[in-house]
């Protein structure tokens, strides 16, 4: 299944509920949540209050995406603010097979995102322990950055790994950083599914935004049934 995650990163903060919901209203069943702390990425965006806030306002999947040093310290808490998906990134933990083990008891999917230089292969004793891998296709810390396509053969790599090993109805792959309406095709075609937009979908008309990658998806989706 294939799904668009809308990056609150990208979204008019003084009207944060309202811009959550204009998403919601136009068909993106997911949420994506970034979460930094100025020391894994240099800056810092948002934490537990907002979370807990916007998850009074949506029934998406909150997507959740921690650009944090050490986040085990904060699993429990960001569990309980309404995540539905944690994801950390590989770099920044020491003893990833624990911390996945410690989302799956919040009972909640269990991410890892991979920042662009780390290659998919430093996966493979725990990919079948995962619910998504988030392949990074900018470095991770800012909105509005372009899309680097070595990042593309990744994605493909992967796909052909989870293949390969029966995972891929399992396990998703979820892309982020510079995705837009015209590049989205090259990255559903390397075999993504779960595709975060951050300006492309909050700089200007949400909705029409919203809809017109939900369009490019579901083109998709009927072209692979075909
Ligand atoms: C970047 C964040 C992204 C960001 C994407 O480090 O992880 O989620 O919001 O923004 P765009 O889509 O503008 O590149
Ligand atoms: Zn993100």
């Amino acid at each position: 299944m294939m799904h668009v995650s809308p990056s609150i990163l990208g979204a008019d903060f003084g009207n944060l509920r309202d811009n959550v919901m204009r998403t919601e209203a136009s068909g993106a069943d997911y949420l994506h949540l970034d979460v930094m702390d100025g020391l894994f990425v240099p800056s810092i965006s948002f934490g537990m209050p907002v979370i807990e806030q916007l998850r009074a306002a949506s029934k998406q999947v909150f997507d959740v995406h921690m650009m944090v040093q050490a986040p085990e310290r904060y699993i429990k808490t960001i569990a309980d603010c309404g995540a539905d998906s944690i994801t950390v990134h590989q770099e920044a933990t020491i003893h990833l097979d624990r911390t996945l083990y410690d989302i799956h008891s919040c009972g909640k999917k269990a991410g890892i995102a991979l920042n662009p230089a780390t290659p998919v292969d430093v996966l493979d004793c725990v990919l079948d322990q995962v619910d998504m891998v988030l392949i990074m296709t900018v470095n991770p810390g800012f909105g509005g950055q372009k899309l680097i396509p070595y990042t593309l053969d990744k994605i493909r790599a992967l796909r052909q790994k989870l293949e390969s090993r029966g995972l891929a109805g399992r396990v998703d792959i979820e892309v982020d950083g510079g995705v837009t309406c015209a590049n989205l095709p090259h990255i559903l075609e390397a075999g993504a599914n779960v595709i975060v937009a951050g300006s492309a979908i909050f700089h200007g008309d949400i909705e029409e935004n919203t809809k017109n990658f939900l369009k490019i998806l579901r083109a998709h989706e009927q072209e692979c049934e075909i």
